[in-house]
């Protein structure tokens, strides 16, 4: 059984990515529910459109948004601070956001680009998050992954996990992807028993801006590909608001909502490995 209106009414949302793509696609779909929707947007003018889109679409109005540029620690400490004061209660964290870059870059932190963006910045977002998310139990985290069948063999090379040397976009894709999906397995894992919960899902095809910053040839057909795919994505609807899976935790959800077993490919002690990866490079 689904949650009822009236306690979706009552919970507060929060979706990084939430002005494009999957994050705009669960965020319209929690709207339409009822629910009280805050985007992070790193532009007032894209974070106020996507507003506008979703409550033409669903006749909610009381969406929100707050700023913050995802690729820079500060600004991510800054959203969240920025969030605690403006809300008491946070009841599902959506990670939604996520990039592809096609050549090697860094941020102003001195990290890769895509790492920073796909996997950091849903470690500290949430970390820095998880003190809200417990006061305001049962509450749950979800975290956007690939399609299972590219993660049947996840292996991350925690020698290069940057990808400092011999740059590849393909690679750097699939191992941002694996250490994301890996990242959520193991917050399940340290949130057993405090009512926060972690999965991982895979939305299916969505409607998508990645693209941006892909060469011309791709920017191209990107209409094309859009124009066949859904701009709605059901299975982050339901695991953010199914009361059936409120204690569902440390798995992955593929688009037709079924679980499947990705949490036992990963080596053991790999998760925790990267935990001390990401504390390493975000002091957190
Ligand atoms: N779409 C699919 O079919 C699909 C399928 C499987 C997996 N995924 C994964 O889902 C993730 C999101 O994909 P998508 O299709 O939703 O992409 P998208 O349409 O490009 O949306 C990405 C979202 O992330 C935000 N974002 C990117 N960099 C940011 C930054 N530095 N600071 C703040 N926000 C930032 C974007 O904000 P702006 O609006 O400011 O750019 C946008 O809201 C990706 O990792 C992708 O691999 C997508």
């Amino acid at each position: 059984m689904n949650e009822t209106r009236t306690d979706i009414e009552n919970r507060v949302f929060l979706i990084s990515g939430g002005t494009s793509g999957v994050g705009k696609a669960i965020a319209t779909g929690l709207a339409r529910l009822g629910a009280k929707i805050v985007i992070i947007s790193r532009s007032a003018e894209r974070g106020q459109a996507a507003l506008k889109d979703i409550s033409e679409a669903t006749g909610n109005h009381r969406g929100d948004w707050v700023a913050a540029d995802l690729s820079l620690q500060s600004s991510i400490r800054e959203v969240s601070d920025v969030f605690k004061r403006k809300y008491d209660q946070l009841h599902v964290l959506i990670n939604a956001c996520g990039a592809v870059y096609f050549k090697k870059e860094l941020t102003a932190d001195g990290i890769d680009r895509m790492f920073a963006v796909n996997v950091l910045s849903h470690y500290l977002l949430t970390n820095r998050l998880l003190d809200i998310l417990q006061e305001s139990g049962p509450a749950r985290v979800i975290t956007v992954s690939g399609n299972p069948r590219f993660l049947k063999n996840p292996v991350i090379n925690f020698d290069d996990i940057q990808m400092e040397h011999q740059y590849s976009t393909m690679r750097a894709t699939n191992q941002s992807l694996f250490a994301r999906t890996l990242f959520a397995f193991e917050l399940a894992k340290r949130l057993e028993g405090t009512g926060v919960t972690s999965n991982a899902f895979y939305p299916g095809f969505v409607k998508s801006n990645l693209a941006r910053n892909a060469p011309w040839y791709l920017r191209v057909a990107a209409p094309l590909v859009n124009a066949c795919v859904k701009a709605e994505c059901g299975v982050g609807v339901y695991l953010a608001s199914a009361k059936e899976i409120e204690r569902t935790n440390g798995v992955f959800f593929d688009d037709k909502k079924q679980i499947v077993p990705i949490h036992t490919k990963f080596d053991d002690g790999a998760g925790n490995k990267l935990w001390t990866l990401c504390e390493g490079l975000t002091s957190y």
